[in-house]
């Protein structure tokens, strides 16, 4: 099939690569030349796992191409799907469509033959109306359905994810379009379920889904907070939780509060939602206040533990919004750096992927190391705020060597208390009396 992509971030290019990799002819659109540019040229403009090499395979085999123009991507494509951003409205913190109204408006002129339109990006219920109605209005000849087809893809994972769905979900009553999608989707038939569901009812499946995974994570720093309290070990009750199939070990990690652009956005942008409809969601709403809330205590805690010092060296292990991206947006360790910086000013940072974009926003404000271990030379606390996998091994007694006091703030719980503190660290971490 000839499928159009209309935005190249994290969603659209995965998705664009992972369809060109199912045997399809695949044009991804984007507004910004430069990443065009970029792209056309065999420079992969993101950090995804798996990424680079699927892209350069189908660049070189011509079933993935990169185009400014709109027409070029949209003219005979069987499915166009819309991948653009909906970011937060600084005040109302509702979704932002301007960009999804601006794709299907330009889009729609260039429709020909029967063409599917699916949003992949996540918006409020109702949007697939407005968005049928404004390519209906532009072109009211246009033979085509509009579809939702919300993406589940993790940051970091979105290759992986895209190869391995847990479910596909199509939001259409059109028999037509969900023959499409099932002609598309047809390598994953046999391994993961397809939904067929309402349009309203698939927009409302990607909130729902985005905000009880907030809630659980909410829910177990919760637990974390009670644990320190109460004399128990959170690393042991959210293992004895998880063993229960109903409940499952995932999203039972304690941590600073969850972030990203997805969390963050969807848990907003829903309870927005239930205010607008009247169905007030009094889980969600407490879920956004205390995670907002969790960040600056564990700004606090780190101050904290080098308070007797105030030209303290802090070095910071972990930029990202989680392990396994570069990616800084909404980042709970960014959050937690800026308020420490009220505190304290002699803080070095590193991580291994997001260096670049964080440099982005803090600029000289902190020192920036090639390794953990440059970070931590000379420094008086180490504090761990992303789940990279390579900080569950960092080598303690080089650490030890470099560090001017040996005090480790685990705020991810990655490494082994006992085997730190055998080495002769002062550590605390989440979620236990310490
Ligand atoms: C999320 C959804 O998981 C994905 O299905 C959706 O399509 C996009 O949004 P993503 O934002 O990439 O994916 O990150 P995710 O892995 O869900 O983590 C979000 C945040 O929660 C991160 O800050 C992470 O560190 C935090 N988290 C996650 C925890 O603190 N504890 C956990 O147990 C899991």
């Amino acid at each position: 099939m000839k499928i159009a992509i209309i935005g190249t971030g994290y969603v659209g290019l995965p998705t664009g690569v992972g369809l060109a990799e199912l045997g399809n002819q695949v044009v991804c659109v984007d507004k910004i030349a430069a990443k065009i540019e970029a792209l056309t040229q065999g420079k992969v403009t993101l950090y995804e796992e798996g990424l680079e090499e699927l892209y350069l395979k189908h660049l070189k085999s011509g079933a993935l191409r990169f185009t400014l123009d709109m027409r070029e991507a949209v003219n005979g494509a069987d499915v166009v799907m819309i991948a653009v951003g909906t970011p937060p409205h600084p005040v109302t913190k509702e979704a932002d469509l301007q960009y999804i109204y601006a794709a299907a408006e330009e889009l729609a002129a260039y429709l020909d033959g029967y063409t599917v339109v699916a949003t992949k990006s996540t918006v409020p219920v109702g949007t697939g109306d407005e968005i049928e109605a404004i390519i209906k209005k532009v072109n009211p000849a246009a033979d085509v359905d509009v579809i939702s087809l919300p993406e589940f893809l993790r940051e970091g994972f979105a290759v992986h994810d895209f190869f391995h769905p847990d479910r596909i979900v199509i939001g259409t009553d059109s028999r037509r379009a969900r023959e499409v999608m099932r002609r598309l989707y047809a390598p994953f038939a046999d391994k993961t379920e397809m939904l067929e569901v309402s349009r309203r009812s698939s927009e409302t499946i990607k909130y729902a889904s985005n905000a009880f995974l907030a809630m659980k994570i909410h829910y177990i720093n919760e637990m974390a907070d009670f644990c320190e309290k109460a004399g128990a070990d959170i690393n042991e009750v959210a293992k004895g939780m998880g063993t229960d199939s109903r409940i499952g070990r995932k999203f039972l990690n304690p941590g600073p509060g969850y972030g990203g652009s997805c969390f963050p956005k969807d848990t907003n942008a829903m309870a927005q939602m239930g205010r607008k409809f009247g169905a007030m969601l009094n889980l969600i709403e407490t879920t956004i206040a205390k995670n907002d809330e969790r960040k600056l205590e564990m700004a606090k805690r780190v101050a904290a533990a080098v308070k007797h010092n105030p030209e303290a060296k802090i070095a910071v292990l972990g930029l990202a919004f989680k392990g396994g991206t570069d990616d800084c947006r909404e980042s709970p360790a960014m959050q937690i750096l800026e308020k420490l910086l009220h505190y304290n000013r002699n803080v070095t940072v590193y991580d291994p992927q997001a260096m670049e974009n964080a440099r982005a926003v803090l600029g000289d404000r902190v020192s920036y190391a090639a390794d953990p271990y440059e970070a931590c030379a000379g420094a008086d606390i180490a504090v761990i705020l992303t789940e990279w996998e390579n900080f569950k091994h960092l080598d303690l007694e080089k650490l030890k060597a470099k560090m001017l006091q040996m005090q480790i703030m685990d705020l991810r719980n990655l490494l082994n208390k006992e085997e730190v503190c055998r080495q002769g660290f002062c550590y605390s971490c989440i979620g236990m009396k310490n």
